[in-house]
């Protein structure tokens, strides 16, 4: 699945996106909300993770898909399907962060969601925290239904997190 706007594209990922990937991703900033992301952010974690993208291309287009400024990889979403819902995420390189980039990429992963796939609930998980996200996504209509406790884990933590979750 491709998703052009005038601001960026959503795009599957390729193998020579592990450079910007890298380079844009290595941030104690954007690992620190996300739960499978490292830091430092190594060659090692980069070839494990676009293994793992590039092999789970799916039919429905549901899946990782990178965010692309100007041909560069600038940032990744999902939409992981489970039945008629859906799992969304997505972080974005600092340099693009509060031009209201990643609202736009949360809308077009609703309108995908709801649309093509059909889905009827999706959710997203967002650490306590982590303000930007939460705002992100009541921006695009997500409620918010509740705290999980020690939902997530990282380095060895659990920490709750905020359900946010929209219907259709
Ligand atoms: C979360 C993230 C994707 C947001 O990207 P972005 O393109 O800057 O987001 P937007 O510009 O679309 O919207 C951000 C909103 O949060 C608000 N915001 C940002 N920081 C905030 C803070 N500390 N407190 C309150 N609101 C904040 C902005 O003002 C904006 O809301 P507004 O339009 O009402 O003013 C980006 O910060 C990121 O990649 N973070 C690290 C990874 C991550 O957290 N991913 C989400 C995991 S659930």
């Amino acid at each position: 699945m491709i998703i052009k706007t005038k601001r960026f594209v959503l795009r599957p990922y390729k193998k020579s996106d592990k450079a910007d990937l890298i380079k844009n991703i290595n941030d104690k900033d954007i690992a620190r909300f996300m739960s499978k992301v490292p830091h430092p952010y190594r060659h090692k974690d980069a070839d494990i993770f676009l293994k793992k993208a590039l092999n789970k291309k799916r039919k429905d287009g549901g899946s990782n898909l990178a965010i692309e400024i100007d041909g560069e990889l600038v940032g990744g979403c999902k939409v992981h399907r489970d039945g008629h819902q859906a799992e969304i995420g997505y972080w974005l390189a600092k340099k693009h962060w509060g031009k209201g980039i990643a609202t736009e990429v949360a809308k077009e992963l609703a309108k995908y969601g709801f649309g093509k796939m059909k889905l009827k609930r999706l959710t997203a998980k967002v650490f306590l925290p982590n303000k930007a996200s939460a705002r992100v996504l009541e921006k695009n209509g997500f409620k918010l239904e509740g705290i999980l406790k020690k939902d997530l884990a990282k380095g060895g933590k659990y920490y709750d997190v905020y359900l946010f979750a929209r219907v259709k």
